[in-house]
């Protein structure tokens, strides 16, 4: 066997799976106001923009050749509804037009919750101590008409509530937005790897509410079968592009959805997933780029068409040497 493994020509020749810059996403953190650009204590080397700094990243991103942005949001104030994440001069409506302008081909991924915008951190309306399904998604598909109409070529909703995708795709159709495109985050576990990233997003649920986490809607990690059946719905509903998430710990996930599914498949290399490699490359047990390229491989070997990851602008100039 070894003698296809000689030289880096012989093994590029044989080499079975490429990550390829046109497979990335970067997620983007961006928030009300002006000259804003602040380094996130929890995530390395990732930033709070605000709207008018945003298209000067845009730009950079696009320039390495990464194909799309995934938009989040931070409002101003929060409130039991979250009525910020459909204001038409919210954070991330002003971003989306803002990068739309600077750099049009750059596709405008938008993610699609509450948490961040509701006073509980829960990403449903709490009713009477639970999460009421039904009324969430009618204001999930508020949000991607308000998303919609500032320029979004993709939404993405993250909730894990039933029947969103569909209520989306429903509005999305009456309001004349037949285009937009939907990329559900369809197997999302509830996982401790989110935790940098609520940080970052400041929506962490508050445990006041009674509900102290999200396993009432998040995906318990040991149900691989529910994964599948969570899948065939979104795609059933009018999913475009199906998400597995987190990426790592659910690579056997993504494997079995590649079997199942024809759709492109997306995986998110998550916040938690990001910080391990950076807290231990800080630390010198490993080299962070060797880690990375070999995660992101992984991610695609498995069978995701789409990886989303905050590595994505340092792993688009590796790429390019
Ligand atoms: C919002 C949302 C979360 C992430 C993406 N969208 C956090 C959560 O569900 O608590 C996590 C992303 C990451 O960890 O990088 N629902």
């Amino acid at each position: 066997m070894r003698r296809l493994r000689v030289n880096e020509t012989m093994r590029r020749l044989v080499r079975q799976t490429t990550v390829s810059v046109d497979n990335l996403v970067y997620p983007l953190f961006v928030r009300s106001g002006n000259r804003i650009k602040e380094p996130i204590e929890s995530m390395a080397d990732c930033f709070h923009f605000s709207s008018d700094l945003i298209a000067k990243e845009a730009q950079e991103v696009a320039k390495l050749g990464i194909p799309a942005v995934l938009l989040f949001g931070l409002p101003d104030k929060k409130d039991k509804t979250g009525s910020q994440a459909w204001a038409e001069d919210g954070a991330v409506q002003q971003a989306i037009a803002a990068i739309k302008k600077a750099v049009p081909q750059l596709l405008v991924i938008t993610d699609l919750c509450l948490c961040a915008y509701t006073t509980t951190g829960h990403c449903g309306l709490i009713k009477n101590g639970k999460i009421d399904n039904d009324e969430t998604i009618e204001l999930l598909a508020k949000v991607a008409l308000s998303h919609a109409q500032a320029g979004a070529d993709i939404v993405a909703p993250s909730d894990m509530m039933d029947g969103r995708v569909k209520a989306i795709r429903e509005a999305l159709e009456k309001n004349d937005f037949p285009n937009v495109a939907i990329m559900s985050y369809a197997a999302k576990f509830a996982s401790a790897f989110y935790g940098p990233f609520r940080d970052a997003a400041e929506s962490a649920p508050d445990a006041s509410t009674g509900l102290i986490d999200r396993k009432t809607y998040q995906m318990d990690p040991a149900n691989a079968r529910e994964a599948l059946a969570e899948m065939a719905l979104d795609i059933e509903e009018g999913a475009d592009i199906i998400m597995v998430k987190p990426a790592l710990p659910y690579l056997d996930i993504i494997c079995r959805a590649r079997q199942r599914f024809d759709c492109p498949i997306a995986a998110y290399n998550v916040s938690g997933e990001y910080m391990m490699i950076h807290a231990s490359a800080a630390a010198g047990h490993i080299d962070k780029e060797d880690a990375m390229m070999c995660i992101l491989t992984s991610i695609k070997r498995a069978g995701a068409d789409i990886i989303i990851t905050y590595f994505a602008k340092e792993a688009a100039k590796l790429l390019k040497k």
